[in-house]
């Protein structure tokens, strides 16, 4: 069976009033970014070489973390999303706050019809996400989320190679997702489990270079090392069986812990052969001796650094998509279905049994 284009590749006009969000004719967006911890920061820093956009506001409950990295960039700070959103120095925003305040933040953005983009995940609970979703729905506000690994140079080029069709019919796709090192305590108690806040890259993977949604879901983990996923009652190590509309089966490994740095593959299989999207290690010398052969250097243990073409890939899709006035090629939709299937992961992991996906859940 061929497999299908997915929805995300499809790119529609969006209203006129969104194809130039700038009155005064400049090009460049004046962005505010929500959030100036860790991914916030990153977003700072990748957003500095891209013309299509300037860094105008932070904005941060914290107010001392919302100075400081508005002090770096040359720009204001706030506390009150409210003073931000009204004003005349905001074209789009960035909202990198943690995972339980994005529903809220995106809400208060579109009413202010300001183009969004929101990381990954929607929310740690489906039901505030289709309650926002009806709300979203009322206005016509470009929304692209956070799945950066879809911008990443060697997983994208795996996921057209599979569309075009080069490992003809798709019958595995496997992927290792593992982080170098646990994020805090402070940071796991509310990004609702491993299943919502790391594998539901994986997830979105899966969707990304199938172009099909999962049918079955069957998840086993645990908390093998990390007293701090212990503590919140989430897990460190987890595998998750997919199968897909097509029969074809997706496998996802994942640990919050690799000693050995990011390890990040991801291989598809079918009728035609193999595509492989492999590790990034910190250069490229190999080194051949007596007692080696091959031995490679480390791989990239700094996840800004892992993904930093992928992060600026994506911020500056964002940027065009909103100055071109047309839908992001990762959309809330595209999120929501990832979401689902991190549920039923934990659903399957919590009752020890496969979980079936209504493809109609909306
Ligand atoms: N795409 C990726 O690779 C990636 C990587 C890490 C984190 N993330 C996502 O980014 C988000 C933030 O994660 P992080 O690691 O930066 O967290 P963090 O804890 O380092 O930073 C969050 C910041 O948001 C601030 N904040 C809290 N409530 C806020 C609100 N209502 N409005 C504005 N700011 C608020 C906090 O004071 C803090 O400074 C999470 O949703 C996480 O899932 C994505």
């Amino acid at each position: 069976m061929a497999t299908a284009a997915p929805e995300t590749r499809v790119q529609t006009k969006m209203s006129a009033q969104l194809t130039s969000p700038r009155r005064d004719g400049c090009s460049q967006l004046r962005v505010a970014l929500f959030g100036a911890g860790r991914m916030g920061q990153r977003h700072a820093e990748n957003l500095v070489p891209l013309p299509g956009g300037i860094l105008t506001w932070v904005c941060d409950v914290d107010r001392a973390a919302a100075a400081a990295l508005a002090e770096k960039y040359g720009c204001r700070a706030s506390d009150q999303p409210q003073e931000v959103l009204a004003s005349a120095d905001c074209d789009a925003v960035i909202i990198a706050s943690p995972t339980d305040t994005h529903m809220e933040l995106m809400v208060a953005a579109a009413r202010a019809g300001k183009p969004i983009l929101c990381e990954k995940p929607l929310d740690i609970d489906s039901k505030r996400v289709v309650a926002g979703r009806e709300e979203l729905a009322g206005f016509d506000v470009l929304i692209q989320m956070g799945f950066n690994r879809r911008f990443d140079p060697g997983h994208r080029a795996l996921a057209e190679a599979v569309r075009a069709g080069e490992v003809g019919n798709l019958e595995l796709c496997l992927i290792t997702s593992r982080d170098p090192a646990p994020p805090s305590r402070d940071y796991l108690a509310r990004a609702g489990g491993l299943f919502r806040d790391m594998m539901i890259h994986d997830f979105d993977m899966m969707r990304f270079i199938s172009g099909q949604e999962a049918v079955t879901v069957a998840a086993t983990g645990g908390a093998l090392f990390s007293n701090d996923a212990r503590a919140v009652g989430d897990i460190d190590t987890a595998a998750v069986t997919l199968t897909l509309g097509s029969g074809a089966i997706c496998v996802i490994n994942c640990s919050r812990r690799a000693v050995y740095g990011h390890d990040q593959r991801i291989e598809a299989f079918g009728e035609k052969g193999m595509l492989v999207s492999t590790n990034h290690t910190v250069h490229g010398l190999e080194r051949y001796a007596a007692d080696r052969t091959g031995a490679r250097a480390p791989l990239i243990s700094v996840s800004r650094d892992r993904y930093r073409q992928a992060y600026t890939n994506e911020l500056a899709e964002f940027l065009d998509a909103v100055r071109e006035g047309r839908r992001p090629t990762v959309s809330f939709e595209d999120a929501y279905r990832a979401l689902l299937i991190a549920d039923a992961a934990e659903r399957s992991l919590r009752e020890g049994a496969l979980v079936r996906l209504d493809r109609n859940v909306c």
